[in-house]
C-alpha cells in the first residue's frame, strides 16, 4: 500500500455507492426471459436500445463507412495512421451540425470550438483541469448523475458543493438555493469556479426553463465564474415544454462580445441520443479559444478512435437520416416513458412529471417505513433482491428527500418493461395489505387494551368498598 499512490487508495471515485452496487447485484444475478427468468432486471442503466434497428438499417444500406472504403476503395492504411488530436474534420462538421438539428437549427455550432473527447466523461473530467485548481468548488443542483463524484473529483481534486433543490418545486433551481450554496461553499473557504448542470436533468428527466437558465446567467455574471451546461440528453426530449440550449439563451441575450460568453461550456456526447455509449464519443464546446486550445491537447489521453469517427462521419452527414431518426427516436421513448407511468400509476406510484431522458424519477415516499435515508436503503435493498428490479436510490444522486428512485425505461424489451411493473405491483400490494393487516391487529389490540382497562375499572370500581384489592 505504501508505495502506491494516494489515488489508488482514496474512495472519491464513489464506487461504493448504491448506485454501482445495484449494478454488481444485477451482473450476479441477470434477468433473461429464457435463461435466469427470475433473475434482476436492470432498470439502473441509463441506455437507450430503442432505435437500433434504425442505426442497423443505414449501416447495411451503407457498407463502405463501416468497412475502411471510400467511394468502394479501401481507406484502412489511411485510417490505420490518423491520429491528429484535432480530429478529422468531416467528423467535427457533420457533429455540430448534429447538434444544431437537434436544437432545431435556432444556434449554430463553429468546428473550431468543439473539441472531441472519449464520451462526456472525458469531456466533465477535461473542464475540470481547463477551469479548477485541486480544491475549487463547483456547485451542482441536487438530484445529480452519481457518475460525477467520480468524473470531477476524484482524479482532478475538485468539489462538487449541492444546490439544494427540492420536490416543493418539481426540484428546480431557485435563486436561494443557488446562494446558499454559494455561500455554504465560502463558509468551508473553497473558492467557488463555476456551477455545473445537466439539461435535460439525468436523473429527473425534465428539461430547464427559460427562467432557470436566465437565473444561471445572471448568476455566473454576477459571481464571475463558469458555467457547464451538460447537453447529453438533449435528443430525447420527446414532450413539450421543449429543449432550450444554454446556447440559445446566451444569443437571446447579445452575450456574444461580453465576458459571460467565454464562461459557458457545453458537454455534448452520442452516448444517449444515438445510444452508442461503447463507441466512445464525447465533446466540448467552448467560446473560449484557451480551453479550447488547452482541452484538445488534453484530448490526446482521450481520443475517439478514427474509425468511429469516419463511421459516425458518414451517418451524421446523411441528413435524411438524421431528420427521421432523431423524430422517431423521440416518438419512441415518448410511447416507453408513457408505458412506465401507466405501469407505476397501477401499483400506485407517481413520478415527477417529465418530458426527456431515458428515466422517470419516482416517488415512494409512501413506502418507506419512516422519513429517513436509513429508511430508503432498506426498501432499496428489497426492491434488488426480493422483487428483483436494480433501480437508483435518490441518496446515491445526492437527493435530499428520502424516498425517490430513478428508474431507467429504453434499456430492455416492452416485455421486460411489463413484467418488472408486474413485480413492483405485486411488492406494492403484499406491502400495503401487510401494512393494513399490522394496522388493523394495532387498531384491535388498542381496542382490546381500552376495552381491558374500561373492564377493570368497571370491576375495579364496583368492588365493594373496603374489599381486597
Ligand atoms: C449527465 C451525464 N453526463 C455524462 C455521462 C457520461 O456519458 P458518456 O457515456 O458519454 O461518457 C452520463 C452517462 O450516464 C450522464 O448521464
Amino acid at each position: 500500500m505504501g508505495i502506491l499512490s494516494r489515488k489508488v487508495t482514496c474512495n472519491s471515485h464513489g464506487q461504493d455507492s448504491s448506485y454501482f452496487l445495484g449494478w454488481q447485484e444485477y451482473e450476479k444475478n441477470p434477468y433473461d426471459e429464457v435463461k435466469n427468468p427470475k433473475g434482476i432486471i436492470q432498470m439502473g442503466l441509463a441506455e437507450n436500445q430503442l432505435s437500433f434497428d434504425l442505426l442497423e438499417s443505414w449501416l447495411a444500406k451503407n457498407p463502405d463507412a463501416a468497412g475502411f472504403k471510400k467511394d468502394g476503395q479501401s481507406i484502412f492504411r489511411e485510417l490505420a495512421l490518423f491520429q491528429d488530436y484535432h480530429g478529422l474534420p468531416s467528423f467535427k462538421k457533420a457533429l455540430v451540425e448534429f447538434m444544431s438539428e437537434i436544437r432545431g437549427n435556432k444556434v449554430t455550432f463553429d468546428t473550431n470550438k468543439i473539441v472531441l473527447t472519449a464520451g462526456a466523461t472525458s469531456a466533465n473530467e477535461t473542464l475540470m483541469f481547463c477551469l479548477a485548481e485541486p480544491g475549487d468548488a463547483f456547485l451542482l443542483p441536487t438530484p445529480y448523475y452519481p457518475g460525477f463524484d467520480r468524473d470531477l473529483k476524484w482524479r482532478t481534486g475538485v468539489e462538487i458543493v449541492p444546490i439544494r433543490c427540492t420536490s416543493t418545486n418539481g426540484f428546480q433551481i431557485t435563486e436561494t438555493a443557488l446562494e446558499d450554496a454559494y455561500q455554504q461553499t465560502q463558509k468551508r473557504n473553497l473558492k467557488v469556479k463555476g456551477v455545473l448542470v445537466t439539461n435535460p436533468s439525468n436523473p429527473l428527466g425534465t428539461t430547464m426553463s427559460r427562467d432557470e437558465l436566465n437565473l444561471l446567467i445572471d448568476f455566473i455574471s454576477e459571481k464571475n465564474i463558469h458555467l457547464i451546461s451538460d447537453e447529453i440528453y438533449s435528443g430525447t426530449v420527446f414532450s413539450s415544454p421543449g429543449f432550450i440550449s444554454i446556447m440559445e439563451i446566451l444569443k437571446d441575450r447579445n452575450c456574444e462580445n461580453t465576458e459571460v460568453w467565454d464562461r459557458v461550456h457545453i458537454v455534448y456526447s452520442l452516448s444517449k441520443d444515438l445510444g452508442l455509449p461503447g463507441f466512445r464519443v464525447g465533446a466540448i464546446y467552448s467560446n473560449d479559444d484557451m480551453v479550447v486550445a488547452a482541452a484538445t491537447k488534453m484530448s490526446s489521453f482521450g481520443l475517439v478512435s478514427s474509425q468511429t469517427q469516419y463511421l459516425l462521419s458518414a451517418l451524421l452527414s446523411d441528413k435524411k437520416f438524421t431528420k427521421n431518426y432523431i423524430s422517431e427516436n423521440q416518438k419512441r421513448l415518448k410511447r416507453r416513458h408513457k408505458k412506465l407511468v401507466s405501469g407505476l400509476e397501477k401499483a400506485g406510484i407517481s413520478c415527477l412529471k417529465s418530458n426527456a431522458g431515458l428515466f422517470c424519477w419516482v416517488d415512494m415516499r409512501h413506502l418507506l417505513s419512516s422519513n429517513t435515508f436509513e429508511a430508503e436503503m432498506g426498501l432499496w435493498k428489497k426492491i434488488v433482491y426480493d422483487v428483483k428490479l436494480n433501480i437508483s436510490p435518490g441518496s446515491s444522486c445526492h437527493c435530499t428527500e428520502p424516498g425517490w428512485f430513478r428508474v431507467c425505461f429504453a434499456n430492455m424489451s416492452e416485455d421486460t418493461l411489463k413484467l418488472s411493473m408486474q413485480r413492483l405491483k405485486a411488492f406494492v400490494d403484499s406491502t400495503t395489505s401487510a401494512r393494513n393487516q399490522s394496522n388493523h391487529q394495532s387498531v384491535k389490540s388498542s381496542r382490546r387494551r381500552s376495552l381491558n382497562k374500561w373492564v377493570f375499572r368497571l370491576s375495579f370500581d364496583d368492588r365493594e368498598p373496603g374489599g381486597e384489592r
